[in-house]
């Protein structure tokens, strides 16, 4: 058995004359936490899609849970969790309903009661998704993506937007879902949260990784600050390797 949860080797993506992934090339290991950094722009979500199987590279060899895209559609689907960086759930349809709905996709998962209580959301099982606030929908598409007990999830700025409280509930979410052997693919734009939740981090721009290794080693490596007012830190290794200009021109 592969011991790696996703490999993938010089994926390319293009969009006319874009190319958004641009020959990239990463290992998440079982049962880690990996995140996947980087500026607006640079390829995450068009990779973690290609990883996802949402989207076809026009190059490259993707493995996931040692099994391929193509061949083990079925098998695949029953065993990843995906939330997408903007879930768009049916407004009139309750909470329960939804999550309902997610689990009939799945042969085995949790039960819709575990599922409302990992994201807390117990008092809205009756409403509907139109009058949850943004934070609330977005924990119930943590919800969806664990509604199938998945080995792997996928995560695409999972805590964008959220509170403070909402934030810190999803990391205790993802350190129990570690913590019964599951493997984290994420992308963040919180460098803070890529520290405390990382094992290992890829820094990509331009569609192609530029850095690798756990937060500590890249702070080594990368993160001494300019001027030293402080210990280094994540964002450090982050502006130090992507620069300061915007990405969208
Ligand atoms: N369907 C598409 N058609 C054309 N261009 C696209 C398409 N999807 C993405 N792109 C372009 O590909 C590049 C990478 O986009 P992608 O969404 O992967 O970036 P990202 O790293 O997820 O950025 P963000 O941090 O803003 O979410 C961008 O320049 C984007 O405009
Ligand atoms: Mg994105």
């Amino acid at each position: 058995m592969s011991t790696s949860a996703v490999r993938c080797e010089r994926l390319t993506k293009r969009y006319g004359d874009l190319t958004a992934v641009d020959g990239l090339s990463l290992t998440v290991r079982r049962g880690e936490c990996f995140g996947l950094l980087g500026p607006n722009g640079a390829g995450k979500t068009t990779t973690i899609e290609i990883l996802e199987g949402l989207l076809t590279p026009d190059e490259g060899d993707v493995e996931v849970l040692g099994l391929r895209w193509g061949r083990d559609d079925d098998a695949l689907r029953q065993r990843l969790g995906i939330q997408l960086q903007e879930t768009r759930l049916a407004e009139k349809l309750s909470v329960e309903e939804t999550l309902r709905l997610f689990r009939s996709f799945y042969r085995r998962g949790r039960t819709i009661d575990e599922l409302l209580g990992i994201v807390e959301l117990e008092a809205k099982r009756h409403s509907w998704v139109g009058k949850l606030s943004g934070g609330q929908r977005q924990r119930l598409a943590i919800a969806c993506a664990l509604a199938g007990a998945p080995d792997l999830l996928f995560l695409d700025e999972p805590t964008t937007g959220l509170d403070p409280q909402s934030r810190r509930q999803l990391w205790g979410v993802l350190e129990r879902f570690r913590a019964d052997g599951g493997t984290v693919v994420l992308t963040t734009h919180y460098m803070d949260e890529a520290e405390v939740l990382c094992d290992r981090v890829a820094v990509v721009d331009c569609g192609h990784v530029i850095a690798q290794g756990s937060p500590q080693e890249l702070i080594a490596q990368f993160g001494t600050p300019k001027v030293v007012t402080h210990h280094g830190t994540l964002e450090d290794v982050f502006m130090a390797l992507t620069g300061r200009h915007l990405r969208d021109d």
